[in-house]
């Protein structure tokens, strides 16, 4: 053993020297030699087979990033109908109509009217004197029961009255529509002590559709109508309106 140790050793120096020395001191071990360099590194080798699969991992608290957009969905219902907008603006004015069939004069072009009151005692301030007895009515646009002569002829007319009074008696001639408290026309005064006289006043009056004249006291308001002694009050259409 030790023989083979030493051969080894003096077949690796190589030196004359070191040849005597291992022939001289024959089974004497040498000195062992410096470790060579590590070797390079050798080929990969072959892939092992596969591991068995690992636990389930731990959920992880980080947020992914965002994805992508997906695609749009399926419209939504309909939903339920607005409120109705605003009306619109009017349209433009028709085409005059064609000339209409020639009217009824006879029919609709008369009104004319008088009538009287039979009272002692005075009608009451502010409101329609009533003439209840009916002289003249044509197509009977006076209205005996309110005192009121009411337009369904639109045109220019003439009202005037006659009335007995027996002493101060301001009467206005009223114009207006429905049961308003009219517009003061024309108001004529008369100023007596203790004796009948007949007072007058008149006037010709635009009136339209639906409008009404009477007569209408102030607080001087002697008005009478007595046997001998009437008070009157008539209207009549001049003109119609064209
Ligand atoms: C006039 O009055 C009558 C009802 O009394 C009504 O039918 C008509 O529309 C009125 N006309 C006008 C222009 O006011």
């Amino acid at each position: 053993m030790w023989t083979l140790w030493a051969m080894l050793i003096c077949l690796a120096g190589g030196h004359l020297a070191s040849a005597t020395l291992c022939q001289t001191y024959g089974p004497i071990p040498g000195i062992p030699g410096i470790p060579g360099q590590p070797g390079s590194d050798g080929l990969d080798g072959e892939n092992g087979p596969k591991g068995e699969q690992g636990l389930p991992g731990q959920g992880g608290s980080e947020r992914g990033e965002r994805g992508p957009p997906g695609a749009p969905g399926a419209p939504g219902k309909v939903g339920p109908m607005g409120i109705p907008g605003p009306p619109g603006l009017p349209g433009v004015m028709g085409m005059p109509g064609p000339i209409g069939e020639p009217g009824d004069y006879q029919a609709t072009s008369k009104s004319a009217f008088s009538a009287a009151r039979s009272s002692s005692s005075y009608p009451r301030r502010d409101v329609p004197v009533r003439f209840e007895r009916i002289i003249t009515n044509q197509n009977g646009h006076y209205e005996n029961r309110y005192g009121r002569f009411t337009c369904r002829v639109p045109g220019t007319y003439y009202f005037t009255y006659h009335v007995t009074s027996r002493g101060n008696l301001c009467l206005s001639i009223k114009k207006g529509r429905g049961s308003s408290k009219g517009d003061r026309v024309v108001t004529f005064c008369d100023y007596v002590h203790s004796s009948f006289q007949v007072t007058t006043g008149g006037v010709v009056l635009k009136v339209a559709m639906n409008e009404s004249v009477w007569l209408e006291p102030t607080e001087k308001n002697s008005l009478v109508g007595l046997e001998g002694s009437d008070s009157i009050f008539s209207g009549f259409l001049i003109f119609p309106e064209a």
